[in-house]
């Protein structure tokens, strides 16, 4: 690889030669470290040159790697000092991942490049590279097997996902790969969460919709806006804040002409049912009057230039210094800053420009020759080195600080930047799409791919940042939108209006019945963000999920799953490919299954979904009554599972959570659903509780308090 550059055909050229010239480099050990799990490490390495930034905690040696092992890389280095990992593929193999991308689910020969960009509209190298770094390919073998591969280290890199082998070059030293080989995608993907980490449970509300722009101010817009959605009765749970509220896009200050009184702002939103969430970038005012600025450098706590002078670069309040997250006591710094900030009732942080983005920067960045000074595991290193992870340790340096600050509540942070296990720390958005068809469409493989790259809590900018929305664009993007794990209306500066109701009136309600689908399915989704919590599963994921032995489903991503269960169909799907079997149609708001936009929603057969009621903000409660929707499979049976905790805080640690499974089964002419089995000392009442079973398009009902089983007669 060309150092220092990523000009695209410098970067092949080269890399072509130094294969001529490559040169093996052995593998010193290898050893099982899980279960299916090899860890492979090469001669050279070290953790000075590649510190371990990735997984969540050293892997445990438990044995040696069988004979009949299938998957070794071979490494060898190139004339250009790159260290290249191939490993073969098995013929027939579909293969995913890499994070966030654009292009399609299927990855088979794809090629892109990590160095976290920002990238408008995904223009920069013809979409090859974007905001974050996900060294990770998922292969599922034609009889549904599958395996992964995980490059770790957060070096420049390309991965090259071709037919017959993956190929990851990679600047720096050499690095250990780990190879999971597994029964099904969902248990390779289990150990992925077992190597990375998962994400931590979401407060409850950040699960809800969420309404954004560049930016509401002053304060009466933002009243207005969340005014609206609670007079026109559009569920929706948060209210953002873009750059505009910072007082001359000082981060960590809230402008006075705006928002003259902040907590005033907040207590509206609260006493309203909403929560905010702020922005606060990286980039600090180079300003000697700025307590901001003027800590930070009185603890020497900013990237320095090649010369180690601190480093100044252009981002929007003008010349700014960046945070150097490498260092432990820049990390406390900052985590620090929270503190104050917070105290006004701000609920959630949005980290944006955190690759970082640098607007005089080369390539739009910091130069590579800055230093970072680390410390800890972390040696001093370049920028070039250290690039992507920046985002990541900022992310977990905001994570500490709001976790001090608020030690009883579930931090919720979005970044726009991150690596491979950075899932521990925030959850993320594709960044700045635009208001197409195409980006609409794009806007489903890409989320599906961060959900089998370890990041469930993802979603795009509904409807497009930039340029114009047109209602029609709107309406086909929220239908099925309403359903991806992060929600989020977001719309840049110069746009016209994107809230729900700034379309016609088919639009508007339109919106309001695809957001009451998405709050009536909250105690389902919010399981499915426990399993996410537990095993690192995805809770949108690919058709393929229901049955990988079926070859029709591996590419198809217009259709996706919301969890195990629910297939949604968007409005705009041309002959998707779906899952055989009964998958019944299902109606959860009055009117759904004929509104124009509304995405076709179907329940897989064997399973139970528990439904609440259409709320409106997630301080409303969703039960009383739960639904229990049932669709029985040909042996006449159906299972499910409900997860439900307070919502906030960390006592469901402490077992103070609900698990409760679920059961149905047929006897002649009647089906019994009942409890199974229930864990956990949450006190959750169920009280009456409705069943609906589908079953041929038809809906039977029936209800009762499941202290003894609710019949339902067919
Ligand atoms: C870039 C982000 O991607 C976008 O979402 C945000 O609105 C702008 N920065 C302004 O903060």
């Amino acid at each position: 690889m060309s150092k220092n550059t990523f000009g695209a055909l410098a970067f092949l050229g080269i890399a072509l030669a130094g294969e001529a010239n490559a040169a093996e480099v052995k593998i010193a050990e290898a050893s099982l470290v899980g279960n299916g799990i090899a860890e492979f490490v090469p001669e050279g390495f070290d953790i000075i040159g590649t510190p371990e930034l990735i997984l969540s905690h050293d892997p445990v040696k438990t044995g040696e790697i069988p004979a009949a092992w299938k998957f070794t890389p071979r490494y060898e280095t190139n004339d250009n000092g790159c260290i290249v990992a191939t490993i073969a593929v098995p013929e027939g193999t579909s293969l995913y991942g890499g994070g966030e991308v654009t292009g399609p689910l299927l990855r088979n020969g794809k090629t892109i490049k990590m160095w976290n960009t920002d990238t408008g509209l995904y223009l920069v190298d013809g979409g090859k590279r974007l905001y974050q770094t996900h060294p990770w390919v998922m292969g599922v073998r034609p009889d549904g097997t599958a395996f992964g591969v995980l490059f770790d280290t957060f070096r420049k890199a390309e991965l090259a996902t071709g037919n017959d082998k993956i190929k990851f070059e990679a600047e720096g030293t050499p690095f250990k790969t780990y190879v999971i080989d597994r029964s099904s995608p969902q248990e390779v993907l289990k150990g992925l969460g077992e190597l990375t980490g998962t994400i931590e449970m979401p407060p409850r509300w950040a699960i809800g919709y969420h309404q954004s722009r560049f930016s509401y101010v002053p304060e009466a817009r933002v009243k207005e806006v969340a005014e609206t959605f609670r007079k026109k009765q559009i569920p929706c749970d948060v209210i953002w804040f873009d750059i505009n509220y910072m007082d001359g896009y000082r981060v960590f200050t809230i402008d006075e002409q705006q928002f003259p009184d902040p907590k005033r702002i907040n207590d509206f939103l609260h006493d309203k049912g909403f929560k905010s969430v702020f922005m606060i970038d990286p980039g600090v005012k180079v300003d000697e009057d700025y307590f901001v600025y003027k800590t930070g450098k009185q603890q020497d706590v900013f990237v320095k230039d090649a010369y180690r002078n601190e480093f100044h670069g252009k981002v929007w309040p003008g010349d700014c210094a960046f945070p150097d997250y490498t260092r432990p006591e820049t990390r406390k710094w900052w985590g620090n800053l929270y503190k104050d900030f917070l105290a006004c009732g701000i609920d959630g942080i949005w980290n944006d420009m955190n690759e970082p983005s640098v607007f005089d920067g080369p390539g739009g960045t910091m130069p590579e020759s800055c230093i970072h000074l680390g410390g800890g595991n972390l040696p001093t290193g370049t920028h070039g080195m250290y690039h992507n992870a920046y985002g990541r340790l900022m992310v977990e340096a905001s994570r500490d600080g709001i976790l001090a600050a608020n030690p009883d509540k579930r931090p919720f942070i979005l970044s726009r930047s991150n690596l491979l296990g950075g899932q521990r720390y925030a959850a993320m958005w594709t960044g700045d799409n635009g208001a197409s068809y195409e980006h609409m469409r794009l806007s489903i493989p890409m989320s599906l791919t961060l959900g089998l790259s370890g990041q469930p809590f993802n979603g795009p900018d509904i409807g497009g940042f930039a340029n114009e929305t047109s209602p029609d664009l709107w309406g086909n993007w929220i239908g099925f939108g309403a359903f991806f794990p992060f929600s989020r209306g977001h719309a840049s500066c110069d746009t016209s209006d994107k809230e729900p109701w700034a379309y016609t009136k088919l639009e508007e309600k339109e919106s309001r019945m695809a957001l009451e689908r998405r709050y009536r399915l909250i105690p389902y989704l919010y399981t499915a963000f426990y399993n996410a919590h537990t095993d690192g599963q995805p809770v949108m994921a690919p058709v393929f999920f229901a049955d990988a032995t079926d070859a029709s489903l591996r590419a198809e991503e217009q259709a996706f799953l919301l969890g195990n269960d629910l297939l949604v169909i968007p409005a705009f799907s041309e002959n998707p490919a779906l899952p055989k079997g009964n998958w019944e149609r299902l109606s959860l708001v009055k009117g759904d299954t004929k509104g124009k936009y509304q995405a076709d929603m179907r329940l897989r057969p064997g399973a139970i979904i528990p439904v609440g009621k259409v709320i409106h903000n997630l301080t409303e409660n969703s039960f009383d009554p739960l639904t229990l929707i049932v669709n029985l499979d040909e042996n006449g049976t159906a299972s499910g599972t409900l997860y439900w905790d307070e919502g906030e805080g960390w006592g469901f640690r402490n077992g103070e959570y609900k698990l409760i499974d679920f059961i149905a089964t047929q006897k002649g002419k009647t089906v019994e659903v009942a409890i199974k089995d229930a864990n956990g000392s949450f006190p959750l009442d169920l009280g009456k509780v409705n069943v609906e079973l589908l079953r041929n398009g038809k809906t039977y009902r029936a209800s009762g308090t499941l202290d003894t089983p609710v019949i339902v007669k067919l």
